[in-house]
């Protein structure tokens, strides 16, 4: 058998099946479409990389990646932010490996380069015996990440100078995160530090599962269910709305059955609450007062959750916490979970600390629900890369199903805020919104 390789061709046809609500299985686990997506839709895109909270002061900096471009994010003297390439304009050496800190300078560990805040080369080991007057520092700067911005705290780069402006990119999806970010007078901070830890799936699969697929919370997380903290009820996530948003975003405002609810604005405290109607518009406030689960991603790898957790019983009253976390891709196989807990900068202290709690029981890396996830997250590549489902002759019956409320849930046309929203969450219109823009980038 002659195996099919990866063209314009057989992406068209992929196309025309996500249209028709089903995905070829080898999209999972195949090294052509890793290298494709690297090349078409991480460096050309906006990537989330930290938020505001994390760098307040002058000087102080952090450590992160695009996909395998490392960044060097700090605050300068001018208290403005830059994003530089983590690596030495001398011989390529990563140039500062702390996770975070606060600096005037760094200097490199292999020979001794040291750059300032700017970016300049202020000094080299025995400069004037080994260069003389010849070498130019300026010319030996460090290197700009080309695009830095943020939004509502959230900081995004990108290494393509010509992209988009972030607000563009964000588009619709600003209304949601406005709700989560942008409801305090002080907005969020950054709890701890982002935890990170590696996972055996593809990052198409977590942004999937986080995006569009409210489904799966019933089976995956049943031991929430017999733990008493998740509802009985099968159909508990399918209740509120599935909106799907431009550019392949998407975010699932999930409330109880009839609407209700007993925990406003997610048990934050009511001292709160005149801040979030100072804040938001009157449909963002009503929609926040009543919605239990915020899901989605925001297209490539940024996903979020911002549930409500515990008992309910009179010695645990439910509280809620803002995650959001970025699925780096290490190879078609691979990925690091980068994940933040953020709090209002207004909470109480001790929601604040109630809050964090709860993240990490949950969504923290040793998290009950995180770990269900991680799981079956692996289970499917490990079952994609054998020689059926790796075939690209897509008429073969190599594909997953994608169907669910195809060509039979009509949108919700009361629905107040932007993007197209279903009035239910069990469906598969965002994966299907978010598999076409990514074959669209593929294919251009
Ligand atoms: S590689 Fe940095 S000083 Fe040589
Ligand atoms: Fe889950």
């Amino acid at each position: 058998m002659v195996k099919r390789v990866l063209d314009q061709e057989v992406l068209r046809e992929v196309k025309e099946k996500i249209q028709r609500g089903v995905l070829p299985q080898w999209a999972f686990a195949n090294e052509d479409i890793y290298e494709r997506e690297l090349a078409h839709i991480y460096a050309k895109t906006w990537n989330f990389i930290g938020h505001e909270s994390e760098i307040e002061n002058p000087g102080d900096y952090i450590t992160r990646w695009i996909v395998h471009d490392p960044v060097l994010l700090l605050r300068d003297s001018e208290g403005r932010i830059q994003a530089y390439l983590n690596s030495c304009s001398h011989r390529g050496t990563q140039l500062c490996s702390a996770d975070f800190g606060s600096n005037k300078t760094f200097t490199c560990p292999y020979h001794g380069w040291t750059f300032n805040l700017s970016g300049e080369l202020i000094g080299i080991v025995a400069g004037n015996q080994v260069y003389g007057e010849e070498l130019d520092r300026s010319e030996w700067s460090l290197r700009k990440i080309p695009r830095v911005d943020s939004y509502q705290g959230m900081i995004f780069a990108s290494l393509n100078p010509d992209v988009e402006p972030l607000e563009d990119f964000l588009g619709e999806m600003r209304w949601y995160f406005d709700i989560m970010l942008g409801r305090s007078d002080n907005g969020l901070e950054v709890r701890g530090v982002p935890h990170r830890w590696r996972v055996a799936t593809n990052w198409k699969i977590s942004s999937d599962n986080f995006g569009g697929d409210p489904y799966h919370t019933a089976m995956t997380h049943r031991s929430t269910v017999e733990l008493g903290i998740s509802p009985k009820d099968p159909l508990f996530a399918s209740y509120g709305h599935q909106i799907v948003l431009k550019n392949g975003h998407g975010v699932n405002m999930i409330t109880t059955k009839d609407g209700t609810t007993q925990n406003p604005y997610q048990g934050l405290p009511e001292e709160m609450w005149p801040m979030f109607a100072r804040n938001l518009n009157e449909d963002q406030l009503d929609i926040f007062y009543r919605t239990v689960v915020i899901v989605g991603s925001c297209f490539p790898n940024l996903s979020f959750v911002s549930p409500m957790h515990g008992t309910g019983g009179p010695d645990e009253p439910l509280t809620s916490f803002v995650n959001f976390r970025v699925w780096r891709p290490l190879g078609p196989d691979e990925i690091e979970v980068w994940s933040w807990c953020l709090v209002d900068k207004d909470a109480p202290e001790v929601f604040k600390e109630a809050s964090y709690k709860s993240y990490i029981g949950s969504f923290g890396p040793a998290g009950t629900l995180e770990q269900d996830d991680t799981e079956i997250w692996t289970r499917v590549v490990d079952a994609s890369k054998g020689f059926m489902a790796q075939d690209k002759d897509v008429h073969y019956n190599n594909v997953l199903n994608y169907l669910m409320g195809l060509d039979r849930v009509t949108p919700d046309k009361d629905w107040p805020g932007p993007g197209t929203a279903y009035p239910t969450c069990y469906l598969d219109a965002i994966s299907r919104s978010f598999y076409e823009h990514w074959v669209d980038l593929l294919i251009d």
